[in-house]
């Protein structure tokens, strides 16, 4: 690791990434990203929104008892019954941080139709209120960017004077670009009274692409902490993504002098789960996590990469956790050799979730001439994917397709125990066997995404497909790998619906109205 200054990896995958339509993740999906978080040392966790939902409080409790070592962080709008409620959230972590926000632009200012002075005094007193509960507060003036600089100083010298001990500056539109994010950085440690006493933030969109690069600037202009997401999820085109910001400063420590606590060797592993429980994959050539990344397909890159690997890699594979797709499992493989394998890539399975993998494996194995280890991670994952407790269950599919439409398909269901059957008709084989759940589960949800994607190359390659569904507001999505694309398409389908159907449950009747009213811009 590099010498240099520390700066601090604010995680906020759990509440900015979350909060990106569609990318709702269970309980459970927080709980396992927010432990893999923790283990890979980023600093600080913004865990969720806890007035938002009582599934927010919930999830920002738990990760708060079960944090090992980062900063437990829970968002806040500017009025005392948000902060407190945040607070009982983050309470129970080990190092808790309250996070406050109100926006400071003109266009902001004007939904709570508060005047310049109503709202600087809403920042002491606000900000005073969450200090008293907790010695690390966090406070955001929202769409800072856009904020007249006389009146950005103002409210930042009275949220430090009232207690704030980390100042995040919000890019909350992606508006900025490089120099005027280091610009305004600099410009407020300069002349803000008090302002060497707390920590800087940048907190970057990527509507124009700029991500990245305005929160290293940030970082120039004295920024010490910034705040990221894991692929760079988020609400639009997503926040800075953590992977690039922490390996840009390690690769290139000779013009950034900073260093990261981030054990980067974890980073494909997080990319991979956050894909899968966001239902957002990762574009191929995404930089660091992306499946292309590291790929060299031209005759000259290759030759070149044989002979010295630093002719066109300026960081190792693994370096960032990219373990080699090898052919390494077959039908004759064993059990001992399968967990070893899923340790190997980051797995650690229970017996008997073992044994369901090494029946599936098996069954694998005998379809496809090679097990590759992305389809070893894709049955892992499918496993996880499909819940015991699920109401409806994909039993049995015949599909016909050919040259003349309508397709049809044949589908057994079993819905609550009981197998049910019935054929559809439809555009295309998915088509038909969407049209068949539907017939035999009647519901509203609208399909809002279907999105295939191959594990591994050739045509017996497994297929991950997403769907995301809509609801009355509430969105879920299901995943589901397999040899044959129809299949895993139909579980797809069917895993959003059970996911839709317990999130209905648990929300009640409200729920869309909630998830609407404290939906945060940015
Ligand atoms: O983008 C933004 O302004 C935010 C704030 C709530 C910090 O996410
Ligand atoms: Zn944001």
């Amino acid at each position: 690791m590099a010498d240099g200054e520390h700066v601090l990896i604010f995680d906020t995958t759990l509440r900015d990434g979350e909060q990106s339509p569609g990318a709702t993740m269970s309980h459970t999906e927080k709980l396992e990203i927010a432990e893999l978080l923790d283990e890979m040392a980023v600093d600080i966790i913004e865990a969720g929104f806890p007035i938002a939902s009582e599934g927010d409080f919930e999830a920002v409790s738990e990760i708060s008892r079960l944090a090992k070592s980062a900063v437990i962080c829970g968002l806040a709008r500017a009025n005392f019954q948000d902060i407190d409620r945040c607070w009982e959230a983050v309470r129970k972590a080990r190092r808790p941080r309250i996070h406050t926000f109100i926006g400071t632009s003109p266009l902001h200012r004007d939904i709570p139709k508060l005047s310049k002075d109503e709202m600087a005094k809403r920042i002491h007193d606000t900000v005073t209120h969450a200090r008293n509960l907790c010695d690390n507060v966090q406070w955001s003036p929202m769409d800072a960017t856009r904020t007249e600089w006389d009146y950005l100083a103002r409210v930042v010298e009275i949220a430090i004077k009232a207690g704030a001990t980390t100042i995040n500056i919000p890019d909350t539109v992606g508006y900025t670009a490089p120099r005027e994010s280091a610009g305004l950085i600099k410009r407020l440690i300069q002349e803000v009274p008090g302002a060497d006493e707390v920590v800087f933030a940048t907190h970057c969109h990527n509507d124009l692409g700029m991500a990245t690069a305005n929160a290293l600037a940030a970082v120039e202009g004295g920024a010490r902490q910034i705040e990221c997401t894991i692929n760079g999820l988020g609400e639009r085109a997503g926040n800075t993504a953590l992977e690039e910001v922490v390996m840009a400063m390690r690769v290139r420590s000779d013009i950034m002098p900073f260093k990261t606590g981030v054990d980067t060797t974890k980073l494909i592993h997080v990319s991979r789960r956050v894909a899968t429980v966001s239902g957002f994959a990762v574009q191929y050539n995404k930089a660091i996590v992306g499946k292309n990344a590291f790929a060299h397909e031209s005759g000259i890159h290759q030759d070149g990469m044989l002979k010295n690997a630093k002719t066109f890699e300026i960081m190792r594979p693994e370096d960032v956790g990219l373990s080699e797709t090898s052919i390494v499992m077959g039908k004759h493989s064993g059990r001992a050799a399968l967990r070893s394998k899923l340790r190997e890539l980051g797995f650690d399975p229970g017996d008997n979730q073992l044994n369901d993998i090494f029946v599936r494996f098996k069954a694998l194995a005998d379809r496809k001439k090679e097990v590759f280890d992305d389809d070893l991670v894709a049955l892992i994952r499918d496993q996880e994917t499909g819940e015991v407790n699920d109401r409806i269950k994909v039993k049995f599919l015949r599909v016909i397709c050919g040259t003349e439409a309508p397709q049809s398909a044949d589908l057994i269901l079993e819905i609550d125990g009981e197998e049910t059957r019935g054929t559809a008709q439809g555009d295309g084989p998915v088509d038909a066997t969407f049209n068949a759940v539907k017939k035999l589960f009647p519901h509203k949800a609208r399909l809002q995404l279907y999105q295939v994607q191959a594990v591994t190359e050739g045509t017996d390659a497994q297929a991950t497909v997403s769907v995301r569904m809509e609801e009355d507001g509430l969105i879920a999505t299901g995943q589901s790998a397999d040899t044959d694309t129809v299949v895993a398409s139909a579980k797809a389908y069917v895993n959003a619906l059970n996911r839709l159907l317990v999130r209905r449950q648990r929300a009640g009747p409200d729920a869309d109205v909630k998830q609407v009213s404290y939906r945060v811009t940015g």
